[in-house]
């Protein structure tokens, strides 16, 4: 398998002063427990609202605060301790960002600690700004956050919900999960070559209803399209998500339906295929369905015996692809490339991803897989056994050779 992207990178943690500064204590948790290591620079507003000291205990080194430190103790020489430290990093995460370091960053000020360390930076840097509603949506701290993209830096959003006001709206820091990924995503060297693109997602299994109460399934989890779409998301596409019954999280941005069934699933891909460029169908969808459905539970003493199965539409072979690019998946037993490869041609796609179910680490509700991409060329790359997310964007980047 394998490493974790995270392990032994060295990640600036910058927090500054809103009520989201706690979170950043859970924030160092997590990239301690992936095997990073964190040094925290904090603008003095930020020791307001979270203690210093917690997050020295947390991310096991002194955290700074003032520009000119008393103190030597983190090994930083007294006066270019912003330069050793920019130096250092491999990448640099402000999260909480205030609407106010976002406009001192967009301007260049270095006038704390924090914003002089920016100014000095080599590496990536990812801004999660958070604040209350109308300071989020304010025109001019709006206005920052695009300059700050189009300067290259990677803002992951906030979020809509209840914030600590007491009002309801947009400016709730994005939850830490989202600011793994992008610092999962910006490590392993992605950038966003995927802006502009309008891919189609779907994932899951499909449900058919036999009664009220029971259905046909399958094991399928969904994790495998839901990473597709986080990563294609990351990466600056607009995402639609199509999905069966699944438990995964759904970023806040994604255009996301949710269907049930097979037929549901096509109606929806059918519909949404017209506005979007590229279709990746990793759904699991049923291949049979039961002739008729029961409106009422199927009792014990109907002595039922027999559920007559017919089949599904074939969502994919029947769909028209006229200027789209589209990518199938496979799950094989046997003769997996043979399989994989008539599939890719009989269903007419641009790519398949062949799922290997060999490994005990891959396949259903693990987080890792082992998967072979076939071209239509004929070209095919065996990948090893990596987490989902990774896997994903090995995908994305064979799929980027075919659109460039
Ligand atoms: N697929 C689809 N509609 C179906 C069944 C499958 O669009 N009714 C899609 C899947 O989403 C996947 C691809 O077709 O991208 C291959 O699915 P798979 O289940 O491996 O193949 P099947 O064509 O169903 O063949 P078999 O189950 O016999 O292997």
């Amino acid at each position: 398998m394998s490493e974790d992207v995270l392990t032994g990178k060295k990640i600036l943690l910058g927090v500054t002063g809103c009520i989201a500064a706690y979170k950043s204590a859970f924030l160092i948790r997590s990239l301690i427990q992936r095997g990073a290591e964190v040094k925290v620079v904090m603008t003095p507003s930020a020791a307001e609202f979270i203690s210093p000291l917690t997050l020295a205990t947390l991310s096991q080194n002194p955290v700074i605060i003032n520009t000119f430190p008393v103190s030597q103790s983190n090994g930083s020489s007294l006066t270019t301790w912003h330069i050793d430290y920019a130096l250092w990093a491999d990448l640099m995460i402000i999260a909480p960002a205030t609407v106010n370091t976002v406009a001192k960053i967009v301007h260049g000020f270095a006038d704390n600690a924090l914003t002089t360390l920016v100014t000095a930076l080599r590496s990536p840097l990812i801004i999660a700004p958070a604040a209350d509603v109308d300071m989020y949506e304010n025109k001019i701290t709006q206005e920052n956050f695009k300059k700050l993209e189009s300067l290259g830096y990677f803002l992951i959003y906030a979020e809509y919900g209840h914030l600590a006001s007491g009002l309801s709206g947009s400016g709730r820091l994005a939850d830490n999960l989202r600011i793994m990924d992008a610092a999962e995503l910006i490590l392993s060297g992605y950038k966003k070559d995927l802006s502009g693109k309008n891919i189609l997602v779907t994932a899951g299994p499909t449900y058919e209803d036999i009664d009220p109460v029971r259905f046909i399934g399958n094991r399928s989890s969904g994790k495998m399209g839901y990473q597709i779409a986080k990563a294609a998301f990351l990466r600056g596409a607009n995402v639609t998500l199509i999905s069966g019954p699944s438990h995964e999280n759904v970023y806040p941005e994604f255009n996301f339906i949710k269907v049930r069934s097979a037929s549901e699933m096509k109606k929806e891909v059918v519909n949404k295929i017209k506005e979007n460029d590229i279709l990746i169908m990793s759904a699991a969808v049923a291949d049979y369905k039961p002739e008729t459905v029961s409106s009422t539970k199927i009792k014990k003493e109907e002595k039922l015996k027999s559920i007559k199965l017919i089949e599904t539409d074939d969502i994919l072979a029947s769909l028209n692809k006229e200027n789209k690019i589209v990518v199938g998946f496979a799950l094989e037993t046997d003769n997996e490339l043979i399989n994989a490869g008539r599939k890719l041609k009989s269903k007419n796609l641009n790519m398949i991803v062949l799922n290997s179910l060999k490994d005990e680490k891959s396949g259903f509700e693990t987080d890792t897989n082992k998967v072979t991409v076939i071209h239509s060329s004929g070209d095919e790359i065996e990948f090893p056994l990596q987490s989902k997310f990774q896997i994903a964007n090995n995908i994305l980047t064979e799929l980027h050779k075919i659109i460039k």
